[in-house]
């Protein structure tokens, strides 16, 4: 009787949780489309519903590949990206295997099939979410016209430590602007419907925490609690669920000693149950195996039961699911209700992307590869992600009565480096560099005297710099173009030192001693310690890697043509101790209150005292270089007195606030208008800071706008001591201001 009794309780348990989830993903599903999934997943084998959770990288042996895809064995190919092949494989996918089921093809398309944009950090620094989601369009037209169905991107992983490589790859540190600009690079990528021919079925990555890797070493593990995953980490995630993103990926960290791959928690519990996401989970690259690595299984088998257990649909290449499955099911290791579960998102999203009515790629279609639209998009969105940091004596734009100017660095003319990390399609060779838009703007009005001083960023002991500084001699103006190359960055390119690499720093500083103004502009994959070099030089702009039309966007910049309006989406360490350093941390104890004392303040054998007892560094101070959301302007705006629609408001309420920004300069220009809160007293700290709104207004000059924000207070939840994500009623401080370290703080407070 007991056994009967127990064995109805795991029964009716099965049946809830499956209930459960499925019920959460009922939300918006197409009745008629999981009828024909129920249909399918009824004739299908446990060795073809494997198969369909096998995605593998294409290789150059057709046959060996249509052999797999016959018998059923594959879902899906990442990597193969000719449309021949393309069709070729469908073909035997949906005439030669039994149930006919078509492949999803997938390709890391980033920041960019062919026409490159900026470096997603880049477009971070845009603050401009429709700028992300046209490139995002370009993208995906250009990736489907070529038969891919599937991108690995967004990377919205919050990333507060610049040696981490793949900062590159996302927006930044901050969760809201990283929600914000992932959603809209969702919203380019995938259309209104995953059916329009041109849409990429998009894949936030990476689930979860993976940008805290311990150091900032790729791959490494983290320890974030649960609150801080809620509070800083989800958030990304669960707006791109929100937006519809049809795919999600496991990061490589285990966290709290549990890898993402086979973590049920953050699979099943939240990203299933919570959120109700409904797509396809696939793996990273060889994640389920590396839970072998990690010590977390034993072997492939294990490894392969702990992910399909955790929630992982799709194992991407190490296929210990289609090797180990069948006999996993038969000794009930693995439960068949996870594995029909995981086939229903997969065929899921073949459904939706129309992949049953129309499997191939139309290998007729116009060429619509680097159209000039699409180059126009990339132009506007690198000029967007150009931040001026300095500009003594207005330097810049550089004055129209020139009559030579010095361009110098290395990259000044690399047309493979600036299109930046992940780049698998782009072609250097569409690239337009820097000198070749300046000497194609210029024309014979000025003459553009190239010395690049050093062939790649790394080079050392260049007898370069010395030609460069003889040419100095000769220019009205010094234009260096330093930074890194793109393989110092992207995944597994970490850095423990953040300075300018080879000689860069030498050539900038013997420019400098020349008495002419420099002009230095960086091209680099993260945030670099560029204290040095910003003190000697005139100007700088900081470009990140800004693509194909980098070049034409920077002259536009450098000439006057277009205004600086990028602010920094990351915090800018004045040396690499400092990091993490961002903006939204909390209130220690003791804060920092204004009074550094600093190393070479300390007499020789002071006694032991606490100078000020405050949280910062003796030989770096507290502050960083540049803060969060900092970025100059050929001009200059006033922001005005702000005005709150109430001082006290409820929990449900909506506040409105208001200030007047005006164009106290001569020319036009856009500012980033910033909007931080900081709740005073919680039931946890809370952070001096979070960034709730921004937006990008244009002001011609004398213009003045008033500028609204509304702000809904349910924003202000927080994941609180109970672990209730709630409002917690008390007072708050509200600043409208040009960066995260800028002006003055209004109060209001929340009542029940
Ligand atoms: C590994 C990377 O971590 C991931 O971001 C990428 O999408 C896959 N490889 C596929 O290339």
């Amino acid at each position: 009787m007991k056994k009967k009794i127990a064995y109805w309780m795991i029964a009716l348990g099965v049946l809830f949780s499956a209930c459960d989830e499925t019920q959460k993903q009922d939300a918006g599903v197409d009745r008629e489309t999981e009828k024909k999934i129920e249909a399918l997943i009824k004739k299908m084998t446990i060795e073809e519903k494997l198969g369909q959770m096998n995605q593998i990288s294409a290789w150059s042996n057709i046959e060996e590949m249509s052999g797999m895809i016959k018998e059923g064995q594959v879902g899906s190919i990442l990597n193969e990206v000719e449309p021949k092949r393309i069709n070729a494989l469908q073909k035997v996918a949906v005439e030669e295997s039994r149930l006919g089921i078509p492949i999803l093809i997938a390709r890391d398309v980033i920041h960019g099939y062919r026409t490159i944009f900026p470096i997603p950090l880049g477009q971070g620094a845009t603050f401009n979410p429709a700028l992300a989601k046209a490139g995002a369009r370009v993208a995906a037209i250009e990736a489907t016209s070529h038969g891919i169905r599937w991108t690995f991107a967004p990377m919205i992983d919050v990333a507060r430590d610049p040696r981490w490589g793949r900062i590159a790859e996302g927006y930044g540190e901050d969760p809201y602007l990283t929600s914000v600009m992932g959603v809209a690079t969702i919203e380019g990528f995938q259309t209104d419907s995953l059916g329009n021919p041109t849409a990429l079925a998009a894949c936030p990555k990476h689930f979860v925490g993976y940008g805290a890797a311990e150091g900032g070493r790729d791959y490494n593990s983290t320890g974030l609690s649960e609150r801080t995953l809620r509070n800083i980490y989800f958030p990304p995630f669960e707006a791109a669920v929100k937006a519809g993103a049809a795919t999600i990926m496991t990061s490589f960290n285990d966290n709290d000693g549990i890898p993402s791959t086979g973590n049920s928690f953050i699979l099943r519990d939240v990203l299933r149950r919570e959120w109700g996401f409904d797509g396809i989970v696939v793996s990273d690259w060889a994640s389920v195996t590396e839970m072998i690595n990690h010590g977390f299984a034993a072997d492939a088998a294990e490894a392969a039961m702990k992910a399909i257990s955790a929630g992982v649909d799709m194992e991407m290449v190490s296929a210990s699911f289609i090797t180990n499955g069948p006999q996993l099911a038969k000794e009930y290791k693995v439960k068949e209700h996870d594995i029909n579960n995981a086939v229903r998102c997969i065929l899921r999203i073949k459904f939706r992307l129309g992949l049953f009515d129309n499997p191939y790629v139309n290998e007729m279609q116009p060429d619509v590869l680097y159209a000039p639209s699409h180059l126009a998009e990339a132009k506007e969105a690198a000029t967007q992600s150009v931040i001026l940091l300095k500009n003594d004596n207005n330097t810049l734009p550089v004055k129209k009565d020139v009559k030579t100017i010095l361009v110098t660095g290395p990259m000044a003319d690399a047309p493979f480096d600036q299109l930046g990390t992940w780049v698998f399609d782009g072609d250097k060779n569409h690239s337009i560099t820097p000198l070749q838009a300046l000497r194609q703007m210029l024309g014979s009005d000025v003459q553009v005297i190239h010395e690049p001083a050093l062939t790649y960023s790394r080079e050392l002991n260049t007898p370069g710099i010395a030609k460069a500084v003889a040419a100095a001699q000769r220019a009205d103006v010094i234009l260096a173009f330093v930074g890194e190359e793109a393989i110092l960055s992207g995944e597994a390119h970490c850095l423990a030192n953040l300075n300018l690499q080879g000689d860069q720093s030498q050539l900038i500083k013997a420019l400098a001693k020349t008495g002419k103004p420099v002009v230095t502009t960086v091209m680099a994959g993260r945030p670099l310690c560029i204290g040095e070099e910003v003190e000697v030089s005139s100007a700088v702009l900081y470009a990140f890697h800004p693509g194909t039309m980098g070049g034409p966007a920077l002259a536009d910049l450098i000439m006057g043509v277009a205004n600086p309006s990028g602010k920094t989406p990351v915090t800018f360490p004045k040396v690499v101790g400092q990091v993490p350093i961002f903006y939204a941390h909390h209130s220690t104890g003791r804060p920092f209150n204004g009074t550094e004392t600093l190393i070479h303040d300390i007499p020789a054998e002071a006694g032991q005292t606490s100078l000020g007892c405050t949280c910062y560094y003796l030989d770096a101070g507290f502050h960083p270089l540049f803060p969060f959301g900092y970025g100059l302007s050929y001009t200059t705006f006033e922001y005005g007195a702000v005005q709150l629609s109430a001082t006290q408001v409820k929990k449900d309420d909506t506040m409105t606030i208001e200030f007047d920004l005006t164009n106290t300069g001569s020319v036009v220009g856009t500012e980033v208008v910033q909007l931080y809160v900081q709740d005073i007293v919680g039931s946890v700290t809370r952070p001096v800071k979070e960034l709730k709104r921004f937006e990008r207004i244009t002001l011609q000059p004398g213009e003045k706008q008033r500028v609204k924000f509304t702000l809904p207070i349910e924003e202000l939840a927080f994941w609180n001591i109970d672990m209730k994500k709630v409002v917690e009623p008390g007072d708050f401080k509200l600043w409208v201001a040009k960066d995260s370290q800028s002006g003055e703080a209004v109060n209001f407070k929340v009542v029940e």
